[in-house]
């Protein structure tokens, strides 16, 4: 998939909570196809330390108007500049990277596991399943109601479970503890997950334990984006590999050392 650079306006900047926000973007180009789990890299301008480009994934896209969402949580130096953003500015973009979740079949029965800001390239996921005819069932988890972001997006397009850690919305406790787990075998043909590796990990084991295909979407520290610099190698059965190209959605099974 032919990468492309482009220069998008902010339309938009909706603070979602105290850490989190989505901006709109939009490019007078059309936009390129691109899949579920894909990324893009942010030029964030105007300081020596965001020299580098931000990885940020997918949350979004409405091809007819040329829209791109992007769910950011404020970490340091780049995504704070990025929170600044005001409608009218621009931004440049390298994009679409990465490979994507696999596409499952029509009739399939799919389940969304996101932790925190991990649901960010799960609502575009949800919307490209459900269209094909995908039934989807996204189960979210965060540490309180305030931090669980959007919930009726991700409604619109199948059963929507959440967990908080201080029960204050869903059923308490982190996502391995829902009840969805509690059956002899859950019916999902697929997991997609993406959120921090303990979280992951736990829900790889799940899905070991089940037998249902799963995938994750794994966020390394990232410099060039593009296979050049090597520092977002990751151990698998085919090798040392770079999540930036050859990922960032893996197989579980194909990670060394990832579960037990
Ligand atoms: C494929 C991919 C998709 C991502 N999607 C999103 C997204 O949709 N929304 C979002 O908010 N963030 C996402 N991230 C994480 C995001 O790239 C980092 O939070 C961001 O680069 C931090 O930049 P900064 O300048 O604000 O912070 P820095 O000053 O660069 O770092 C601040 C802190 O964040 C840590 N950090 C830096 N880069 C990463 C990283 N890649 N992953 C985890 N921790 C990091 C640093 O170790 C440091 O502790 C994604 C990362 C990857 C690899
Ligand atoms: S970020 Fe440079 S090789 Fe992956």
């Amino acid at each position: 998939m032919k990468k492309q650079i482009i220069d998008f306006k902010v339309i938009g900047n909706k603070r979602v909570n105290a850490t989190h926000f989505i901006l709109t973007l939009q490019s007078e180009l059309p936009l390129p196809t691109m899949l579920p789990g894909q990324f893009v890299e942010v030029k964030v301008e105007g300081s020596p330390t965001t020299f580098l480009r931000r990885p940020i994934s997918i949350h979004d896209v409405d091809y007819k108007s040329n829209k791109l969402l992007l769910l950011i949580q404020e970490k340091g130096d780049g995504t704070r500049k990025l929170a600044d953003l005001k409608p009218g500015d621009n931004l440049n973009i390298v994009l679409p990277l990465g490979n994507s979740f696999t596409q499952a079949s029509e009739g399939e029965s799919v389940l969304l596991v996101g932790g925190g800001c991990g649901v960010a390239p799960l609502l575009f996921l949800a919307r490209e399943l459900h269209a094909k005819g995908v039934k989807v069932t996204t189960l979210m988890g965060a540490r309180s109601q305030d931090m669980i972001m959007e919930p009726e997006n991700y409604s619109q397009f199948g059963e929507l479970l959440i967990t908080t850690e201080d029960g204050s919305v869903g059923k308490k406790g982190f996502v391995i503890h829902h009840p969805i787990w509690w059956d002899t075998k859950p019916s999902f043909d697929r997991i997609y997950t993406c959120g921090p590796d303990p979280m992951m990990k736990a829900i790889s084991k799940l899905a070991d334990k089940y037998q249902i295909n799963c995938e994750v979407s794994l966020e390394q520290t990232m410099a060039c984006g593009v296979g050049a610099c090597l520092c977002c190698i990751v151990d698998t059965q085919r090798g040392h590999l770079c999540t930036c190209t050859d990922g960032p959605v893996f197989d579980y099974k194909e990670l060394k050392n990832w579960i037990d």
